[in-house]
């Protein structure tokens, strides 16, 4: 049974942030509430410290939902209004747990697999290279990181003098991947808080020096991980990426919903594998077409653009050797460049 009592017991085991004393002995927890599987606690600090929430909210949620009554967990942390508090109306999230040096970080996710989502990272992230920015990509795809072979990277990280690692890098973009930590083909089993301090290293132990942008690429679906990396990672915004047909669409739903749940504004929706252009030139729409943007409207969205299936998006995986590296100016290349303004532009 969840009660009060259970919460608040659970509770005790969260340190407040530098202290060894619990946040229950602090007095700050000021309202625990458990009904038919939903736990909603309420926190008030006394000060106005945008971090110290951001890591209390996070702990608190770990530790709820770690018990196997609860199904959902809601944690609200109260900060006092005054100099540091976080305006009305603004997301908390996105405010709290900025990353020195990292102007823009932008997930790139989907509701389902192989819908070509590190290939869009990828060819963005080299995209946004291309028109001069600074930019950065984190693999954070634990089932399968794909992007060191997308992008031609074989070397790992090196440590700096002081300890953090410096991420190799490939065509001016800078990478850090799940891959490089894990080893050769062995199957990893990742548990919720491995998962969650690997992220949190990727921002904090990493020496990413000055980016104007950090894409990251999320696992495929939304399952408890996906929604765990949207809260760890100090997102600004997420881009979707679809396939053309429903019954990908249906799936870009819960991705939509995912980024909502936990404040994420949504950038826009990118439609990949559009259709085929054949040598001559000639357009077959294997998956149908128009669904991507359809489904922006419907939503409000922005529609960022299309893909079209080309053999040679695919081959510059293979190599990596990104499209856009390679043929800035080919039809593949000027899509993904079309994109990477249009995102650029939305950033401002
Ligand atoms: N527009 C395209 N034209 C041709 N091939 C493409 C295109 N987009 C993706 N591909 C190919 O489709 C395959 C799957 O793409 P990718 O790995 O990027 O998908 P994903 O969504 O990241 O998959 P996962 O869910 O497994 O992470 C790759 O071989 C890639 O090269
Ligand atoms: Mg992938």
């Amino acid at each position: 049974m969840l009660t009060q009592e259970l919460l608040l017991e659970t509770l005790k085991s969260v340190k407040y942030p530098g202290y060894s004393r619990d946040i229950v002995s602090f007095g700050i927890v000021k309202n625990a509430a458990a009904s038919n599987g939903a736990a909603s606690v309420l926190i008030e600090l006394t000060s106005a410290n945008p971090e110290v929430a951001a890591q209390l909210k996070q702990a608190c949620e770990q530790a709820l939902r770690a018990l196997p009554e609860v199904k959902l967990v809601h944690v609200e942390v109260k900060m006092p209004a005054g100099p540091g508090a976080t305006p009305a109306g603004q997301n908390a999230f996105a405010n709290q747990n900025k990353v020195p040096g990292l102007a823009r970080i932008i997930a790139v996710a989907s509701g389902k697999g192989g819908v070509g989502k590190s290939t869009c990272s990828v060819n963005l992230a080299c995209s946004l290279q291309h028109l001069g920015a600074r930019v950065g990509l984190l693999d954070c795809d634990i089932y399968g990181p794909s992007i060191p072979l997308m992008m031609g990277i074989k070397q790992r990280p090196t440590l700096s003098p002081d300890q953090k690692m410096i991420p190799p890098s490939n065509h001016g973009v800078k990478l850090m991947s799940m891959g490089f930590l894990l080893d050769g083909d062995q199957p990893v089993i990742w548990r919720g808080p491995m998962i969650t301090k690997t992220i949190q290293q990727f921002f904090h132990s990493v020496d990413w020096g000055q980016l104007d942008y950090l894409l990251v690429d999320l696992p495929p679906g939304t399952g408890d991980a996906q929604l765990s990396l949207c809260q760890t990672v100090p997102l600004d915004g997420g881009v979707i990426v679809t396939t053309p047909q429903e019954a990908s669409l249906g799936v870009v739903r819960k991705g939509i919903a995912m980024f909502e749940k936990v404040n994420v504004p949504i950038l826009g929706i990118i439609e990949n594998m559009s259709y085929f252009a054949t040598p001559t030139g000639e357009r077959v729409e294997i998956f149908g077409h128009g669904g991507g943007r359809a489904e922006a409207e419907r939503q409000h969205m922005t529609f960022l653009g299309e893909i079209p299936l080309f053999t040679e998006i695919r081959l510059g995986g293979d190599q990596g050797q990104p499209v856009v590296v390679t043929g800035p100016h080919t039809p593949p290349g000027q899509a993904f460049l079309r994109i990477a303004e249009a995102l650029h532009q939305k950033m401002g």
